[in-house]
Order: structure tokens, then C-alpha cells, then sequence
């Protein structure tokens, strides 16, 4: 799948073929401080990537802090970033620090509004940083869900990285232990899936209030996602 040693790859290609026959980048990069052709491939590729002005590092980010300060790995993505699959004790590691940062909203896991929910999960806009920040003040962000999921099943577009949620409500309903489970697995799924692609929407991503909304959308009885 999207491994990021695939991205490098093919970065690194695109640069070998754009420095091919290209004197000048090396006379260039020699006047820095970084000498580029002592640097590793995976080094040559991070450092064109972000460190040569394509992306300014320093600049505002929506959820606060700079672009830098996004870069740092915490404790689950440093896990997941280990070479290979994560062994069972890596596994184990990560779903440890994963439930130990969980929390269940006070007053219990509610489902707010489907027709929001399904907003949502078509929304990818926000936390994007580039030539344009996205604003929030004038748009929320969105979840994103279909990214990845199937969910509606009258929708015909829709990623596949994650299995279908077409009926999740029919066929699973909507007690205490599904509502519960539902809302650990959107606030934070390495509890139960460790080092997934799926994106932790608990970590000031989602408010407590969208997570509902989105949640309604895959229970719901009413909801398109379970007709
Ligand atoms: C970047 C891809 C991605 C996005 C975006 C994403 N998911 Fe997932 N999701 C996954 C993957 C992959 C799995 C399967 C777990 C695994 O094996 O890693 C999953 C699993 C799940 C499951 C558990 C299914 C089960 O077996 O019970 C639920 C529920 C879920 N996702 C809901 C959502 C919702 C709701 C959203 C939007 C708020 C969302 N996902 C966004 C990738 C994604």
C-alpha cells in the first residue's frame, strides 16, 4: 500500500531524472550549508521535499504551531514508523498508548444528526497547509470518511483503503457495547487496529460534536448508509 519508503522512491527517481545532466543544481547546492551529494537517496528526497523553500516549514498551522512542529512524530507514529510490519510487540506497545489516551465523552457516546454526519464524511476540507491554508473561520473540516470507506450504498465514489461501511447500522444496531466501540474506533482505531492508515479524528481533529454526527450517519436507522 502507501508506504512512505514507496514515496521516497519515486521522489527520488523524479529527482535523479530532473538532476541528470544538471551541473548546475550541484554548483548551486555546494554554496549551501548541506552539502546534497553526501546525503543519502532518502535524504536527497526529504531534503528537496522540505527543506528548499518548496514548503515553508515555519508557517502557521490551523490546529496552532508551525509546519515543523507538525513534523514531530509522537509516540504512536514514531512506533508505526519502524522499518516493516510492526512485530506483536510493537503492536502490543501501540495499542497500549493508544487506549491510555482514549476517552469516552462524560454522559456517555450519543448519535447526533445523520444528515450532518454525511456532510462530514464527504468533507476533505480543512488542516491543509500550502500556497492556501485552509480557513476555518469560514468552513468547518470535514472527516473525509469516504477517502477510504464505502459508505452509503447508493454512493458510487469511494475509496477502498478501508472495508466497506454500507449497512453498518442494520447489521450491528445501535446498543451501549456498538455505540462505545464505534466511538473508540473513530477517536483513536489503534486500539483496536494498530499502525492502521485510518486517522485518529479524536486527536483535536474532530470535535466531540462531528464525532456524533458521523457516527449517526454509519447507525442511524434513518441514515442512507443502512437503507
Ligand atoms: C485514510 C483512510 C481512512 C479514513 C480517512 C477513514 N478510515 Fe476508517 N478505516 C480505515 C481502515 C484501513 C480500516 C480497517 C482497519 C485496519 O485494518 O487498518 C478502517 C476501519 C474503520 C472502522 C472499523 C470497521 C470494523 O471492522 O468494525 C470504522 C467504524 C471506520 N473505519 C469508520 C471510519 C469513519 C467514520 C471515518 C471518517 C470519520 C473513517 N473511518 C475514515 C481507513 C480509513
Amino acid at each position: 500500500m502507501f508506504k512512505k519508503k514507496n514515496l521516497t522512491a519515486a521522489v527520488v527517481v523524479s529527482a535523479s531524472a530532473a538532476l541528470a545532466g544538471c551541473d548546475q543544481f550541484f554548483q548551486d547546492a555546494s554554496d549551501r550549508e548541506v552539502d546534497i551529494t553526501q546525503m543519502s537517496p532518502e535524504e536527497l528526497a526529504e531534503h528537496l521535499v522540505l527543506e528548499t523553500d518548496s514548503y515553508r516549514m515555519d508557517q502557521e498551522v490551523q490546529e496552532g504551531g508551525t509546519g515543523r512542529e507538525r513534523m514531530q512524530q509522537d509516540e504512536v507514529q514514531a512506533l508505526c514508523s519502524l522499518e516493516g510490519s510492526p512485530d506483536s510487540e510493537t503492536a502490543g506497545q501501540v495499542v497500549a498508548a493508544a487506549r491510555a489516551s482514549y476517552e469516552r465523552p462524560d454522559g456517555g457516546v450519543e448519535l447526533g444528526d445523520w444528515r450532518r454526519g454525511a456532510e462530514l464524511a464527504r468533507s476533505g476540507y480543512g488542516y491543509r497547509v500550502g500556497h492556501n491554508n485552509d480557513d476555518h473561520g469560514t468552513r468547518e473540516p470535514g472527516a473525509n470518511c469516504y477517502a477510504c470507506h464505502q459508505m452509503d450504498p447508493a454512493e458510487t465514489t469511494y475509496g477502498t483503503i478501508g472495508p466497506s461501511l454500507a449497512n453498518y447500522g442494520r447489521e450491528r444496531g445501535t446498543d451501549e457495547s456498538v455505540l462505545n466501540y464505534v466511538h473508540e474506533v473513530v477517536s483513536n482505531p489503534h486500539q483496536y487496529f494498530p499502525c492502521t492508515y485510518m486517522p485518529r479524528f479524536g486527536r483535536n481533529f474532530l470535535t466531540e460534536e462531528q464525532i456524533s454526527h458521523v457516527m449517526a450517519y454509519l447507525l442511524d436507522p434513518e441514515s442512507p448508509v443502512n437503507q
